[in-house]
């Protein structure tokens, strides 16, 4: 197969942000404009807010892509693009411009999965190949999958109620840490006990790899409360570490239930949590213990980008999944 040049675009969220991909693996540029100091006074995504940000950064952001790149338009082969899952009025941005500079340069435009494309952060500038385990921890979703091959999905399991990143978001907001509060409570952790406080580790019964993040937000809420009201000083180290621990426990313990359910010997993570030191750390040794080949991308391609979407994208052409002009941007768009 020839070499196919992709630009690619990203504005599920509160990053703008666009990337020249080579051949689906090949990082040619990578540009992220985050949103994120604009969001932290309101302690978490204003949707409309975001939008209108997107609008203002969408154009220098693929303009940059392309010069760091050394491409013009003329060079690409396909606009790849996020349609969904995210916030509507983010995804539209995004879309509308893919969309119209596909047209204007007569290339083919290719509607990109999310979370396929955090899936496919995998494999950026390496050799990995499914089939393989992924665990997708991201702001808003939470899937054991199992990657059969390029595009060909199974989720094993997913979480009832929040999603990983959420609730560290939510927990952060409780102990009065900006937003995301991912990377500060991982960065707490780093000197908390995880042994002084026991929350709890979710059983979901029907789903046994299935998560439950309510019950552990639930129990770290009313421990921080409880001390306030009486007056009592606890340790915000102590706390992240501890709670910190309960999510990668079960993050690992469920990966690993269900490779050995699989017999699959290759696993991945992805997703904006991925970036968590406690869980690369758990989630190595106990691949390591069983034998088990870990991918995880660098900190970079956990959290959102462009180049992922470009990967995916690629494979998407590859299995002639292009997308025609009436592509819309589906908020709820499913994995399978
Ligand atoms: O994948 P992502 O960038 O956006 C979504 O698709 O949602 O994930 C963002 C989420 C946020 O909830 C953020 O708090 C979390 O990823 N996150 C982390 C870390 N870095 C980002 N959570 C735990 N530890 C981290 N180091
Ligand atoms: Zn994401």
């Amino acid at each position: 197969m020839s070499e196919l040049l992709l630009l690619a675009i990203e504005t599920s969220c509160d990053e703008t942000a666009a990337a020249v991909v080579k051949n689906g693996r090949t990082v040619l540029s990578n540009i992220i404009a985050s949103q994120i100091e604009l969001h932290k006074k309101y302690g978490g995504v204003v949707p409309e807010i975001a939008s209108r940000k997107h609008v203002e950064t969408i154009g220098p952001v693929v303009e940059q892509a392309l010069s760091v790149a050394k491409v013009s338009l003329s060079d690409l082969d396909a606009v790849a693009v996020t349609n969904g899952p995210g916030l509507v009025g983010a995804l539209l941005v995004g879309l509308s411009y893919g969309k119209a500079l596909a047209y204007a340069i007569r290339k083919p435009l290719v509607g990109v999965h999310h979370i396929e494309g955090h899936i496919c952060a995998n494999y950026i500038e390496n050799d990995f190949e499914p089939p393989m385990l992924c665990l997708v921890v991201s702001g808003g979703h939470t899937f054991i999958v199992y990657v059969k091959d390029y595009g060909c999905y199974e989720v094993l399991g997913q979480t009832r109620d929040d999603a990983a990143g959420e609730a560290y978001d939510k927990i952060a907001r409780v102990l009065g840490l900006a937003y995301p509060g991912g990377p500060i409570i991982d960065q707490l952790a780093e000197s908390g006990d995880t042994e002084v406080i026991r929350f709890p580790r979710a059983v979901v019964s029907d789903g046994p790899l299935d998560f439950s993040f309510s019950g552990l937000k639930s129990a770290v809420i009313n421990y921080v409360n409880k001390c306030r009201a009486c007056g009592v000083a606890y340790s915000i180290e102590n706390v992240a570490a501890s709670f910190q621990q309960a999510v990668v426990d079960v993050l690992v313990d469920k990966t690993m239930k269900a490779a050995m359910e699989t017999g699959v010997q290759k696993v991945a993570i992805s997703g904006g949590v991925s970036a968590n030191r406690g869980l690369r750390t758990a989630m190595l040794s106990a691949c390591h213990e069983r034998g088990l080949l870990l991918n995880m991308p660098p900190l970079a391609y956990c959290t959102d980008n462009a180049v992922m979407i470009g990967t995916c994208g690629y494979y998407n052409i590859l299995r002639g999944k292009i997308s025609s002009m009436d592509l819309n941007a589906h908020p709820d768009l499913a994995l399978v």
